[in-house]
């Protein structure tokens, strides 16, 4: 099979963002105690945390870090995770039915992201508290001193202020599963409070107001309409969040995830700018695409302790195994937001590690990437400059989920001298040679040529073997005549660089 691209330099999308970039650590499962931390491990600095986890977080090139939670975050008091450890409160995580320990709090986390050299994005607890617990925050980490909360934090051992500059307000709030759930109408109301009082304090702040949790959410898109309503003037982000899993063998469909990524963004970007049209604003609204992952979320249920007796500390959760279809299918959903740059610019993989993860840290073993490592590493390396509008002219497939979709998925940047181009192909049994003229471009040379694929779709990578599935060098691209050749093999993600 064939499938010619056809790159417009002249219209460029947008600037693709370094907050693209992003993922989410939440208090949940082993993410933080027992992924990132875990005093005791071999490799764990002074504070406990790993520096295995942290080489590798590094090596994925995650930008912006989006903390603590999640649904965790809607029963969650700030405060017990700061001053003595020895003092702090041992609380329910109600989320996810677990022991909440708080040895980890905004200190400890603000020092780890240092070290990986990542933005902190912070997420409120709008659910079970308020806008005054919010300025609280607020000033304790971004009120340089003077005050009492700001002297508490000099007390806890931060002189400069955390200065966080990303702050959601709330958690997926129409979630019927959220501590705090309310009807679009009162949660618009409150966003549009909260963040005009926070801009009181600091008026330079980037403020996300929640969107739907997904798109099939009944209320999705009048979600939108009415929160954006309320808060149009006072927030710069709607969040988006969406999690793809392969259900009942249907790979095909499964493949196509990003046509639905693709649909739901532009649902989300027409409702805001009706918004704006109604309100005659000036401003346009950002996308904060800040969840979006495989994950396999049909099995969580039975995966959560119960009962009241029942409250395990760091479980085992969501440890998702990770396959090639999996891997390429977290390829495309990048390629997705990366199409969508000149809207979206902010986006964070859920989550980082050991939960939902492309990153695995065994208790007092190794830490190792999952297929789906490979694509996020290599797009934040490559995916520099700005974001090409790019024609696909191929075979299309049939899906059940999403119709008729085209079967190579693509998507374009190009920075100064040099362009990379991602490519997926959804086929389940043939090969596609891929052809582009690079004469728009200006550019001659394969730098570098790299897939992910297997003849089995569903390898993954495993404990017992950690380098089973990883990217490869594509020895099928080549430049002839002006004209970049590329051949994917079937269910594949590829990423070319050209200079
Ligand atoms: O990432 C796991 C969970 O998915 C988050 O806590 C929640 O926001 C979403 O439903």
């Amino acid at each position: 099979l064939r499938a010619r691209l056809t790159v417009d330099p002249g219209r460029p999308v947008g600037p693709v963002s370094r907050r693209l970039f992003g993922a989410f650590v939440e208090h949940m499962g082993r993410g933080v105690y027992g992924g990132i931390h875990e005093p005791g491990h071999p490799q764990a600095d002074e504070e406990g945390f790993r520096g295995d986890v942290i080489d590798l977080v590094r090596e994925m090139g995650v930008t912006t870090v989006r903390y603590p939670g999640g649904n965790f975050v809607s029963g969650f008091r700030w405060e017990d995770g700061v001053g003595p450890r020895d003092q702090r409160p041992v609380r329910l995580n109600l989320a996810w039915h677990s022991t909440e320990t708080n040895e980890v709090g905004l200190h400890e986390f603000a020092s780890w992201l240092e070290k990986v050299g990542a933005e902190l994005m912070l997420a409120l607890n709008l659910g079970t508290r308020g806008t005054l617990e919010a300025l609280d925050l607020l000033e304790y980490a971004n009120v340089p001193a003077g005050t009492t909360l700001a002297q508490q934090r000099v007390r806890n051992g931060r002189v400069q202020p955390f200065d966080v500059r990303m702050w959601c307000l709330g958690n997926e709030m129409d979630g019927p599963w959220q501590l705090g759930q309310m009807p679009a109408d009162d949660y618009g109301k409150l966003a549009a409070r909260t963040a005009k009082a926070m801009r009181q304090l600091d008026p330079g702040l980037e403020l996300v107001a929640c969107g739907s949790s997904s798109a099939a959410m009944p209320t999705f898109g009048e979600w939108e309409r009415t929160v954006l309503t309320h808060a149009y003037d006072d927030v710069d982000f709607i969040s988006c969040h969406a999690y793809y899993e392969e259900k009942d063998g249907d790979l095909g469909s499964f493949l196509a995830s990003a046509t639905d990524m693709d649909r739901f963004i532009e649902s989300v970007v027409a409702t805001a700018d009706h918004v704006k049209a109604v309100r005659g604003s000036g401003k346009t609204m950002q996308v904060s695409f800040d969840e979006w992952n495989v994950w396999y979320l049909s099995r969580v249920p039975a995966d959560l302790a119960t009962g009241i007796d029942d409250w395990p500390l760091a479980p085992v959760l969501s440890e998702e195994p990770y396959t090639v279809a999996d891997g390429v299918v977290v390829g495309s959903l990048l390629m997705s937001l990366i199409r969508h740059a000149d809207r979206v610019t902010s986006a964070s993989i859920a989550q980082l590690v050991n939960v939902i993860a492309p990153i695995a840290a065994e208790p007092g073993g190794p830490a190792w990437r999952k297929s789906t490592f490979f694509p996020f590493a290599t797009t934040s390396r490559l995916a520099r400059g700005v974001a090409l509008p790019v024609r696909v002219d191929g075979p299309g497939y049939d899906t059940a989920r999403y119709g008729e979709v085209p079967l190579v998925d693509a998507a374009v940047t190009a920075d100064d001298g040099a362009a990379a181009l991602f490519l997926v192909n959804r086929s389940q049994t043939e090969e596609v040679e891929v052809s582009v003229d690079l004469a728009p471009l200006a550019l001659g040379t394969v730098a570098e040529a790299l897939t992910l694929s297997d003849p089995d779709p569903h390898a993954a990578n495993t404990t017992d073997r950690q380098d089973c599935v990883g990217l490869r060098p594509n020895a099928r691209a080549a430049v002839v005549d002006g004209t970049l050749r590329v051949t994917l093999p079937p269910v594949s993600w590829t990423a070319v660089s050209l200079c």
